[in-house]
């Protein structure tokens, strides 16, 4: 490669209409198609120029009888595949026409000629082929015809190659992008709290364990079976070679045997010794896992205690609100519900501020800048990716993130919302799961609320204690907690959040009442004993967000690598 002085600025899109040099990848020889195409002219600015570019050939087709091959290509920099047009002069068209086949090559830029019914603004006209990664037509999984979403989860490994999945990825990066942006802007401090944990946040005993008893015990099994332990004689018999030896150095010793020969001896002892206390502890090795009063004894797992997936990271990152004020994390999260419906996943990632010397109030009012603020992100950033998806998959997507970007969202009590429930009920509406004030909303009345009644997003606040989690503040009526949850057409709960209780008194009180063991969480209750601050805070589901913004329908074709009941490839 060349050695280039200072480095080049590098924009991910649009901008340089007037440029006429095209903005090669920094670390590789190529130029990107976006850098091409996502400009606002098209590309047609840069006619005339040479340039080497890689991707993979969506479709490839070989014309005037051999002559000469057309190539869409796609690189996964953004949704538009440039136009490629090999001459049988260049290359074999045979290898480079198939879908699927990896691609470089270098080019010159045209214009393509006039009346072809070609949208594209530019196309590379192709002077050397330079790489060549073919495929396998007769067993590539993803042929040019479209397959199911479905049917694509069983390639995760090849579904990256799809229009669909590389718009989600694209869209997915820019919501993380202006997550941390948002935050940032914000004076809030990117706090990385643990994936392995010993407390329960949300008290709903739906972790999935983390331990290496199983593994050593099977490993331990296999042994015992090749190498058997010593049996009650074994160890007897090296229990008399050390009595022998013992008794020979004391011989030794009596008889004033030379200094060297006596050291020798011990020697002999020592290692005796040595022998009989490893056939002791062998002996005592018995299959199965290590038992304590017959409990299972974790004190010698690998954390000398039970661990967990973390469920949420909020516990953790309210010790560092509780001293740095504003923080939010960004992590996977692990829930081990058997949930098989389109909105829940075993592994996902979740968003948590968490704001020091904020009420119930300003945490609503945080969560609705930000959701608002990544959907005008989109909108500015990745329009092309939407377009994408709002013709493949959701017609109003463009517009929910305009509808969500300049309006208000609802507020109201969850006592009201239930009225509202009721009030449709008697106006025939029907429910799977009936209503009353105390019921945990159903997905079905949260979507009701959120599509039919207020057709924008909502929040609903005010819920019942009995059932929120432990740490949501109580309210002065004694009867509910100031927590609130973000609904949103398509998705339902996108946030759930609170308030916490700041009151050591209280908390204890309500860590009773639910029967939880108050152990666990004496280093959370030091917050509310040291120093304690009013706080709040909530969860966005990260992949829950991308369905919003995208208009998919199931949660498991927005995150690269679903895990949910009965699957975890790769
Ligand atoms: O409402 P949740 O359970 O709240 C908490 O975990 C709090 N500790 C958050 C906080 O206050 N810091 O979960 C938060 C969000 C939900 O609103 C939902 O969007 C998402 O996480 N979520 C899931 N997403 C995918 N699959 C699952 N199984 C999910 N469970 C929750
Ligand atoms: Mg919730």
């Amino acid at each position: 490669g060349s050695v280039s002085s200072a480095p080049k600025l590098i924009t991910t899109h649009t901008k340089m209409a007037d440029e006429v040099t095209v903005q090669k990848a920094r670390f590789s020889d190529r130029v990107r198609i976006r850098s091409i195409l996502g400009r606002p002219d098209g590309g047609a600015g840069l006619a005339g120029q040479k340039v080497r570019i890689s991707g993979w050939v969506k479709t490839g087709r070989e014309q005037g009888k051999g002559a000469f091959a057309f190539l869409e290509v796609n690189d996964g920099s953004c949704p538009a595949n440039l136009q490629v047009m090999v001459d049988a002069s260049v290359s074999d068209l045979s290898k480079l026409v198939a879908t699927g086949t990896c691609v470089t090559v270098d080019g010159c830029l045209k214009i393509p000629p006039e009346g072809k019914g070609t949208k594209q603004k530019v196309e590379l006209s192709v002077v050397e082929v330079i790489d060549v990664g073919t495929v396998d037509t007769a067993t590539y999984p993803i042929p040019k015809t479209k397959l199911t979403l479905e049917r694509l989860r069983e390639f995760p490994h090849l579904r990256s190659r799809t229009n669909s999945i590389s718009a989600i990825a694209r869209i997915r990066h820019a919501l993380a992008i202006a997550t941390h942006t948002f935050f940032d802007e914000e004076g809030f401090l990117y706090i990385q709290t643990p994936i392995i944990t010993t407390s329960d946040c949300e008290g709903a005993g739906e972790m999935f364990q983390v331990t290496t008893l199983i593994s050593h015990t099977e490993k331990l099994e296999r042994d015992l079976i090749e190498n058997p332990p010593p049996t009650e004689a074994d160890v007897e018999a090296a229990r008399l070679i050390v009595k022998a030896r013992g008794e020979a150095v004391a011989h030794l010793k009596s008889a004033k045997a030379s200094k060297e020969t006596i050291t020798a001896s011990v020697a002999e002892l020592n290692e005796a010794k040595a022998s009989l206390s490893r056939t002791e502890e062998r002996s005592k090795l018995k299959p199965g896992l290590p038992k304590l009063d017959g409990k299972i004894d974790y004190t010698q797992d690998f954390f000398g205690r039970q661990a967990f997936l973390t469920v949420s990271g909020q516990l953790q990152v309210e010790t560092y609100a509780c001293g740095l004020s504003d923080v939010y994390t960004f992590g996977p999260t692990f829930r081990a519900e058997n949930s098989h419906t389109s909105r829940h996943l075993a592994e996902f990632w979740m968003v948590e501020p968490e704001l020091a010397f904020a009420d119930l109030e300003d945490d609503m009012n945080c969560a609705e800048a930000y959701v608002r603020y990544m959907c005008k992100w989109l909108l500015e950033k990745r329009y092309d990716d939407m377009e994408l998806m709002a013709k493949n998959f959701d017609k109003g997507c463009i517009d929910r993130l305009k509808l969500v970007a300049s309006t208000p969202f609802g507020r109201l009590t969850y006592t009201k919302a239930i009225e509202l429930l009721e009030e449709a009920v008697g106006k025939g509406k029907e429910f799977v799961n009936p209503v009353e004030w105390g019921i945990d909303l159903a997905s079905e009345h949260e979507r009701y609320l959120t599509e039919v009644v207020f057709q924008k997003p909502l929040i609903v606040y005010n819920y019942p204690k009995g059932i929120k989690a432990f740490y949501m503040r109580l309210n002065d009526d004694g009867k509910t907690v100031a927590a609130m949850d973000v609904l949103v057409p398509k998705v339902g709960e996108l946030i759930g959040g609170s308030q916490r209780e700041e009151r050591i008194d209280v908390i204890m009180e309500r860590i009773e009442e639910m029967g939880l063991p108050v152990e666990p969480y004496e280093w959370y209750l030091d917050l509310r004993r040291y120093g304690t601050a009013k706080h709040s805070g909530f969860g966005l589901g990260f992949e829950r967000m991308v369905l919003f913004a995208t208009g998919m329908d199931n949660i498991r074709d927005v995150i690269p690598f679903p895990r949910y009941p009965g699957r975890a490839d790769l």
